[in-house]
């Protein structure tokens, strides 16, 4: 489905059983778009609406005037995004489950819309700002797909993505989604991720019940990423998930979604 929003022609998902429970939003990460969630949007959809957009200028989302592209693409803007959608839809509160980047918008969310936010589901994310390491390597990688393209980002990021033992299974559907990507979108989106907020010093405001989850073997955000966000919001859970690596929702879906639906459901 699309939706014009702030000057976008926004695709999403929106499925849902006749008997809703509540609504979670899927927010996928950075090179993804939300095909990431297709075994929870088939699993959650029985007792929940899941409402999974292609955030700007990623999967079936284009620009549409000028000035949105004009527009940088800050965590906080595509938060706006987020919410502008929810407007359209009457969709009043929710729970919002954000992977990686989809994580720093469910926090810019929560940090600026409050009464929006009914739980959190915060995977394979972190809170904290970018380091000078992580800064120089986004302005290589800036530099790559500049030179070489969007298919030279996905053959360094592919083994980053997901776990080795993972890669025969699921390798080929992931390179696609990053392929697929825009040079355009995923340079704005590299240019922009250093300017977010720090939300390191935010997490002890957070009120609302939070699942933390990461991959067992996540080399981008980390278990070590995952503990500083428990041990920071009063109310959050931590769950690793076995067998997995960043993108642990498609690498083991089963254990994702036992344990985002004990959570959900407690
Ligand atoms: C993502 O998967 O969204 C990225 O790893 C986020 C980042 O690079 O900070």
């Amino acid at each position: 489905m699309y939706a014009n929003i702030n000057g976008l022609k926004m695709f999403y998902e929106d499925r849902s059983s006749s008997d809703p429970t509540g609504a979670i939003v899927f927010l996928h990460g950075f090179i993804s778009n939300h095909s990431m969630w297709r075994n929870q949007l088939d699993f959650f959809s029985i007792r929940y609406r899941c409402i999974a957009p292609d955030l700007r200028g990623y999967g079936g989302t284009t620009v549409l005037d000028q000035s949105a592209a004009l527009v940088p693409y800050a965590i906080d803007t595509l938060a706006d995004d987020v919410i502008a959608l929810l407007d359209h839809l009457g969709v009043k509160r929710a729970n919002f489950c954000g992977l990686s980047m989809g994580g720093y918008i469910a926090l810019a969310i929560w940090r600026r819309y409050r009464k929006r936010v009914k739980q959190m589901l915060l995977v394979d994310t972190r809170a904290l700002g970018d380091t000078s390491d992580t800064k120089a390597n986004r302005a290589r990688q800036i530099e790559l797909v500049k030179t070489q393209g969007v298919r030279a980002l996905a053959e360094e990021m592919l083994p980053k993505q997901i776990a080795p033992q993972n890669i025969p299974r699921l390798g080929k559907e992931v390179r696609f989604m990053i392929e697929s990507c825009k040079p355009e979108t995923v340079i704005a989106t590299l240019t922009a991720l250093p300017t977010r907020k720090d939300m390191g010093e935010w997490l002890r405001r957070v009120q609302v019940p939070t699942l933390i989850a990461v991959g067992e073997h996540d080399v981008i955000a980390t278990k070590e990423d995952a503990q500083f966000m428990k041990e920071q919001i009063d109310d959050a859970e931590l769950v690793v998930i076995p067998d997995a690596g960043h993108l642990s929702p498609l690498e083991n879906p089963k254990a994702f979604n036992e344990a985002a639906y004990r959570f959900l459901r407690s």
